[in-house]
């Protein structure tokens, strides 16, 4: 089959797109409205960017009304946001927090979560996640316009915790025990239970 975007509505693209971008990392995304009230909600348009200086990204889209979700309103409002990591055992609470809930009301509360303090930004973080990264905007690009037009969020981790029960003997963070899960097309998600590895190629001398 080939697809071109001037044939197809923006919604059939968007099913191709999630389907063959896979697996995607979710990023369930804390942030807080100017008056305070928790919002979080998850994003797999989301990706890590670069190290120096430690930077993620994820993308927002404009909702079917052509509108910003509150997430987008949160963070252009406070600049901040924490990006906070699914596990397997999470992923139930996670999917029930990307329901429409109106502006003022906290998925935190709704969807049985556990709000606890950042260190250095405003949002809270999931005690649920194992993982958090606590970030400041760096910026947000808009691409498109109307419904399904993107958001497309940069921020600066400042603060990142790790559960060190996810640690193994290295230090580093073992895929085991941090069992995160993946989006894939439709309702279809991935666990990460079934890994191989890769030696990285000897650079080649010219
Ligand atoms: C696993 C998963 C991934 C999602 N990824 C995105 C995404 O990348 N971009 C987006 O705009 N919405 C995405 N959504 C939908 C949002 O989570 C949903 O629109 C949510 O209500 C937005 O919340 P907010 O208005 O509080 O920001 C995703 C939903 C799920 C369950």
């Amino acid at each position: 089959m080939r697809a071109d975007p001037k044939d197809l509505h923006i919604r059939e693209f968007y099913q191709l797109m999630i389907g063959a971008i896979t697996p995607r990392p979710i990023a369930w995304v804390s942030t807080v409205s100017p008056k305070g009230i928790p919002n979080l909600a998850p994003f797999s348009f989301f990706n890590g960017v670069t190290s120096n200086p430690p930077t993620v990204v994820f993308s927002p889209v404009n909702n079917r009304h052509g509108r910003k979700k509150d997430t987008v309103l949160n963070i252009e409002a406070t600049k901040q946001f924490v990006v906070n990591v699914v596990s397997f055992d999470a992923a139930e609470k996670m999917n029930a927090t990307s329901t429409e809930f109106d502006y003022e009301v906290s998925e935190f509360d709704e969807c049985g979560l556990t709000a606890i303090p950042s260190e250095k930004v405003k949002p809270p973080r999931v005690k649920e996640a194992r993982v958090h990264m606590e970030c400041e905007l760096d910026r947000i690009i808009n691409i498109g316009d109307g419904p399904l037009a993107a958001n497309l969020v940069l921020g600066r981790i400042v603060l990142m915790h790790v559960d060190d029960g996810v640690l193994g003997a290295d230090g580093a963070v073992d895929p085991a025990k941090l069992d995160t899960i993946g989006r894939m097309g439709g309702e279809y998600y991935c666990r990460t239970t079934e890994r191989f590895t890769l030696p990285r190629p000897a650079p080649r001398k010219n």
